[in-house]
């Protein structure tokens, strides 16, 4: 795979690519991101991703300098140069521009920096065999604005290494006595056969796996419900998942030092990844 990113309009080798250091990501992390699936060359819920960027563009004032069909072509046009075939994911990072002097206040008439980038990836969760995954709990200690897909991204950042450093893929966030979703990821569970997740709010991403999950599941008529889960709730479940462009739908089998259900992978994430996998198949097809 080669490595050409795209930056304010120009195709270059990724070590060529560079950034002033007024650049407003890179001094306030002042800037907003996507990361898009893509499989055997074809960007996944592209249209979802696009409309979750333009909700985070307008949360922080950032006029989106592109339209649909113009982010379009320029990604189908980075991918071309870098893998073809290949399933990958795509990085968009969007910024405020660069500053001529630091200073907190912004301008509205600012120049946005725009860089995308392509890296080989490879989905977990197509591994039918997997043993699961390790996630342990912990508080949700960030903003109160995490509809945003903001670059500002050190809390999480702390969140996901405190699960690396317990042998944890994942740290669940919990605010209030309930859960909000993983530090990179949604979460869902499932009690007695049915699949819950909790509501959207302004705390938590609105994950567009999350969405094909939820669409998934109303096309086939299985019980999925938008509900608060509760601390307990979570530790009471049969089967927990967590949920990201990157990772798909992954089974958790330890969650702190417990066993989730008997352990092993359950049977509703089973028909759930096969069904995610058709879908994904039926809409690459398209
Ligand atoms: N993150 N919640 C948070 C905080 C996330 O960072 C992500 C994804 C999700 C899942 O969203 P989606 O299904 O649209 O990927 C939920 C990406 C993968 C990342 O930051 O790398």
């Amino acid at each position: 795979m080669s490595n050409f990113v795209y930056l304010n309009g120009e195709y270059l080798p990724a070590d060529k690519a560079q950034v002033s250091v007024l650049d407003r990501g890179f001094m306030f992390g002042d800037g907003v991101y996507e990361v898009i699936p893509m499989y055997s060359g074809k960007a996944f819920a592209l249209q979802q991703h696009l409309d979750r960027l333009q909700r985070s563009l307008d949360a922080i004032e950032i006029k989106n300098p592109l339209d649909i069909s113009d982010w379009q072509e320029v990604i189908d046009q980075l991918i071309d140069k870098n893998t073809g075939e290949q399933d990958a994911m795509i990085y968009l990072q969007l910024t405020r521009g660069v500053m001529q002097k630091r200073n907190h206040v912004f301008s509205r008439d600012m120049q946005p920096t725009i860089l995308i980038m392509c890296q080989p990836a490879s989905y977990p969760s197509q591994d039918k065999n997997t043993q699961g995954v390790k996630v342990i709990t912990k508080d949700d200690n960030r903003w109160a604005d995490c509809y945003i897909k903001s670059i500002n991204l050190l809390p999480n950042v702390l969140l996901k290494q405190f699960a690396a450093d317990h042998d944890a893929i994942e740290s669940v966030l919990i605010r209030d006595g309930f859960v909000v979703e993983g530090s990179a990821s949604n979460l869902f569970i499932v009690k007695d056969d049915v699949i819950r997740t909790p509501p959207i709010s302004r705390h938590m991403l609105g994950g567009i796996t999350r969405e094909v999950i939820l669409n998934v599941c109303s096309d086939e008529k299985i019980v999925a419900r938008e509900i608060a889960v509760s601390e307990d709730d979570l530790h009471d479940a049969d089967e927990v998942w967590i949920t990201s462009s990157t990772k798909e739908i992954v089974p958790v089998t330890t969650l702190n030092q417990h066993k989730v259900g008997n352990g092993l992978p359950g049977p509703k994430w089973l028909q759930l990844i096969e069904l995610y996998q058709q879908y994904k198949q039926n809409v690459m097809r398209a």
